[in-house]
């Protein structure tokens, strides 16, 4: 039997946290792939900067907060508009900061969890609508190795990733019938704005030898085009620099 897989130009992607990093390269190999994504994120410059980039054929942007249902309702919205149909959503806002359980304060962690998990159940209930609609569609939740197993130095971080992956096994269950897919891929560290000045620094040396951006972008491609005769369900990646 010959493996093939599906033809993603045309199909209609929401991504949330498109303003850089995993969600901003994911929109760039789309659309390279053809697809037309509709992008959030709260810097308004950077969507307004990757819309041109990409070309507004291709690229909606809602400017917003993912810790605000609205805002999801709105990104769903215009891309509905805009495009016609949802296929996939890709949710890959988030925020990470190293430290010890005492470390930061109850408002920098409430925020975290908000933004990592409340973020993730608002862009989900705004997505999966149009989808049951169609009859299927893609979820991809860019979670965590910290949602596999807790790290040290990184608890509530790690609960908010644990949540994730919890969510997207749960949503499987749910939705399975309804020919919704939902993958939680789990990066390890990725060279990115993640975390900058909350325990990584920029410049440092040791992000250039993990994975980059465009590892993720090209393994949500791979989920997505894959045959609907199938799912995946987890999806752990690490450099070959890490250990695990
Ligand atoms: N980098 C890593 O080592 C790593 C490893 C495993 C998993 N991850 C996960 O990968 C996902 C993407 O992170 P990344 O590495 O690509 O980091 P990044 O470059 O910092 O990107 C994070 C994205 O999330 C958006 N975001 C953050 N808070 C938001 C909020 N309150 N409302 C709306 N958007 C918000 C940011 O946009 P704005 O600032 O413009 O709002 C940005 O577009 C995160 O969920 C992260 O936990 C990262």
């Amino acid at each position: 039997m010959t493996a093939e897989t599906r033809d993603l130009s045309g199909t209609v992607v929401a991504i949330t946290g498109a303003t850089s990093g995993i969600g901003r390269a994911t929109a760039r190999e789309l659309v390279q792939q053809g697809a037309k994504v509709a992008l959030t994120g709260r810097r308004a410059d950077r969507l307004a900067d990757l819309q041109q980039e990409l070309g507004a054929d291709n690229a909606v942007v809602v400017a917003g907060d993912v810790q605000d249902p609205a805002v999801s309702q709105r990104l769903v919205a215009q891309a509905l508009e805009s495009f016609g149909r949802l296929d996939s959503l890709v949710a890959s806002a988030g925020v990470g900061a190293y430290g010890g359980i005492l470390d930061g304060t109850d408002d920098e962690l409430a925020s975290m969890m908000r933004t990592n998990v409340d973020g993730t159940i608002w862009a989900i209930r705004a997505a999966v609508p149009p989808m049951l609609s169609a009859g299927g569609g893609d979820i991809v939740i860019i979670a965590s190795v910290a949602g596999l197993r807790g790290g040290g130095n990184e608890a509530v971080y790690a609960a908010s990733k644990f949540a994730q992956v919890g969510l997207a096994g749960a949503i499987d269950r749910e939705l399975r019938t309804s020919g919704v897919r939902v993958t939680a891929l789990c990066p390890a560290a990725v060279s990115t704005e993640f975390a900058i000045g909350r325990g990584r620094t920029e410049g440092d040396a040791w992000l250039d030898d993990v994975l980059q951006p465009e590892d993720l972008a090209a393994a949500v491609t791979v989920v997505l085009r894959q045959p609907r005769r199938l799912r995946t369900t987890q999806w752990s990646m690490w450099a070959m620099t890490e250990g695990n």
